[in-house]
């Protein structure tokens, strides 16, 4: 991996810049819309590009430096031999689903090249609430949608039945204060996303006056 590909890593210590007054970021952020998964194809990230995406994720706000979070890669042929276990627990859970579906089913994984599950893992009974633990997660993943749209890709966080399902879960090894914050799918977009309705902020925004 080198430095002018990708941004240096700070050592320990070192002075860093309080912000980063930079257009194209706000365009970014004001502009930015997930792709479909299904809207996905190759490339994907490669080995550095992955590495550095988790590295810049991973920069996210940790109350009490917990790391409250972690990451399992599907890659290559990982994707598709997943979709055994995604077809066994969606066919246990719904035992008269059509063949059909549990073809749909067992090819999820494989509608983009990368897809990293972003894994929530609570300290429990810390002084750290658990809430804020898990909203760190939560700053993971999209930090990592960011970071990846920067570096060239579409992406989209999802968690569809599979992260809810304890089969999966149990295959993904998951422990009992782990959760799947996000699937976040990482490819190029075959096609453009489109602007989607978008929240009314007066209705959303109050000013406190006592
Ligand atoms: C925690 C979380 C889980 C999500 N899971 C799904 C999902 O299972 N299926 C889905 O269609 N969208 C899901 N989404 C929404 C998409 O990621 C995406 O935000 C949505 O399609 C709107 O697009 P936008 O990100 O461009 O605004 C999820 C979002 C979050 C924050």
């Amino acid at each position: 991996m080198s430095d002018s590909t990708f941004p240096p890593k700070p050592f320990f210590g070192e002075e860093l810049a309080s912000c980063h007054p930079n257009g194209e970021t706000l365009e970014l952020l004001a502009r930015r819309r997930s792709t479909v998964a299904n809207n996905m194809d190759h490339p994907g990230p490669d080995a550095d590009q992955l590495n550095e995406l988790l590295r810049i994720a991973a920069r996210v706000p940790d109350h009490g430096k917990l790391a409250p979070w972690r990451f399992i890669l599907f890659e290559g042929d990982a994707r598709a031999a997943f979709g055994t276990v995604l077809r066994k627990a969606f066919t246990a859970a719904n035992p008269d689903a059509p063949a059909e579906l549990l073809d749909f089913e067992e090819k999820r994984f494989t509608r983009a090249p990368t897809v990293v599950a972003v894994i929530s893992r609570v300290t429990e009974n810390h002084k750290i609430p658990e809430w804020e633990q898990i909203l760190s997660s939560g700053a993971v993943c999209q930090t990592l949608l960011i970071a990846a749209s920067a570096m060239g890709f579409a992406a989209q966080w999802l968690t569809e039945w599979y992260a809810f399902d304890e089969e999966v879960k149990q295959a993904l090894g998951l422990g009992p204060s782990e959760r799947v914050a996000g699937f976040v799918y990482l490819g190029t977009a075959t096609e453009p996303p489109r602007e989607r309705t978008r929240a009314d902020l007066s209705a959303l925004i109050s000013r406190w006056a006592g």
